[in-house]
């Protein structure tokens, strides 16, 4: 059967469309990332910088994928071939490739997630930070943790395979308002520790004096940070834009996720926080280790830690989950516009090969760096950059016009909009594929080659 005679699905309601979107963003990179880097690098200071940026160049290029998404109602690969002339058309083969590789190894990390609800509920978690860093590490590669990436991966699979709008859309409609719910009573929790105090101020004041003295390293940061918690660069927003059917206003709707998506990242810097702070853990210790070690560990020091700490780790269980449907649906339309394929035997065919591709992550460490740095700071912001020049420089005015269904004449907003496309969001992501290369070339040379000749 040719692709034009399967009926496409769409959203049910403009509720259903949104938080599908919010939940694919809000994920691992608004829980332990965004919190870690302002505490880091300079406090309010940086969260100014960083809603600078959300709204300099995520908004212009969220709402870039939403109209390549709803004008082509197709997969990344089929809206690219549609829209892109010559060579362009294969750009839509980066974000499946993206999307593949991302979601191998975020479902181990999501794994690690489930690990921790059931350690905090069977056995409470170790105060003792060298214990729980000795924990964490046996905990997150083996067997253990291949499996719990296969009950992530059946998750996925499962709401993916029953379609956008009883699967997807009936997920996101109850994982979407636990999140919030959950995230605000913690935040509510948290602020009644006797470290919220501190906490809040290490959070909250401005360091003027450390953005001045980093700013090199603290501008891409923030821009990188902007780019993945809004899920760009992987073909979700142009994924999950082809199901939208009549016209909405984009700019509105994409308004809206942002907002949902900076409000949950900020809200869990005030969790996060207090209870380091009450704990006595030291907050600089970003990475993989600052949920899964330091905030354990502050959780062993609390009176009903290990309760406070299930019902978090479960959560981010939740944004993760949220989150990777979001990434399988861009691989699985893929393979029902372009294939032909059915959706269930799509989704169970992808969903296990990209389980396949994860036991490496799941095996070592070092080798689930090899594919985060790969795909997060080459292919994800690569495909990224790709389409936004070719939007804004050579499709300007059909993507006017795309935007303007729904909202009416943008006047000069709509040009603003390409100019804010065209150079801002083009050079911020420029540098930051060049950093990109140069940091995996670093890890290649360095750790990896390492590690390869411990084996
Ligand atoms: N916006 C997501 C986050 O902040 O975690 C990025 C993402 C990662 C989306 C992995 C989907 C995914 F599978």
């Amino acid at each position: 059967m040719s692709s034009v005679d399967i009926p496409r699905e769409q959203w049910a309601t403009r509720v259903g469309f949104i938080f599908a979107a919010v939940g694919s963003a809000v994920g691992l990179g608004n829980i332990w990332r965004f919190p870690f880097q302002v505490g880091q690098e300079g406090g309010a200071a940086f969260l100014l910088i960083y809603l600078l940026f959300i709204l300099l160049i995520g908004f212009p290029a969220m709402l870039v994928e939403f109209v390549v998404g709803r004008r082509t109602e197709r997969n990344p690969v089929g809206a690219l071939k549609q829209i892109g002339p010559g060579a362009w058309q294969y750009v839509g083969w980066i974000f499946v490739v993206t999307g593949f590789v991302i979601l191998s190894y975020y479902s181990v990390v999501a794994g690690w997630t489930i690990r921790y609800t059931i350690l905090g509920l069977q056995d409470g978690y170790l105060a003792d930070a060298g214990e729980a860093e000795a924990q964490f590490v046996e905990l997150a590669s083996g067997l253990d943790a291949i499996f719990l990436h296969a009950v992530f991966m059946i998750a996925v699979i499962a709401i993916v395979a029953i379609g956008i709008q009883r699967g997807i859309e009936l997920a996101v409609k109850v994982m979407v308002p636990a999140i919030i719910i959950i995230t605000v009573g913690l935040a509510i929790y948290a602020a009644t520790l006797e470290g919220a105090g501190d906490a809040y101020g290490y959070y909250l004041s401005p360091e003027w004096g450390t953005i001045a003295a980093e700013w090199q390293s603290i501008l891409p940061a923030a821009a990188g940070q902007a780019f993945f918690t809004l899920s760009l660069g992987m073909g979700v927003m142009i994924t999950y834009a082809s199901y939208l059917g009549e016209d909405r206003n984009l700019a509105e709707d994409g308004a809206i996720i942002i907002g949902f998506d900076t409000a949950i990242a900020f809200i869990t810097g005030l969790i996060v926080f207090p209870i380091l702070f009450t704990a006595g853990v030291d907050p600089a210790d970003p990475g993989a280790g600052a949920i899964f070690v330091s905030l354990a560990a502050a959780f062993g020091d609390l009176t009903l830690g290990w309760l406070i700490g299930a019902v978090f780790f479960a959560t981010v269980a939740i944004a993760a989950l949220s989150s990777a449907i979001s990434l399988m649906e861009v691989v699985v339309s893929y393979a029902i516009d372009e294939l032909g394929i059915d959706r269930v035997t799509a989704t169970l065919g992808i969903g296990g090969a990209i389980f396949l591709l994860g036991i490496p992550s799941a095996y070592d460490l070092v080798l689930l760096d090899l594919f985060d740095l790969f795909a997060d700071q080459i292919l994800l912001v690569l495909g990224g950059l790709l389409l936004v020049i070719l939007v804004s420089w050579s499709l300007a005015n059909l993507a006017i016009d795309e935007l303007q269904r729904g909202i009416g004449d943008l006047g000069p907003l709509g040009s603003a909009w390409i100019w804010a496309v065209r150079v801002p969001v083009v050079v911020v992501l420029l540098v930051a594929l060049a950093l990109g290369i140069l940091d995996y070339y670093e890890f290649l040379t360095g750790p990896f080659a390492e590690w390869l000749g411990e084996q």
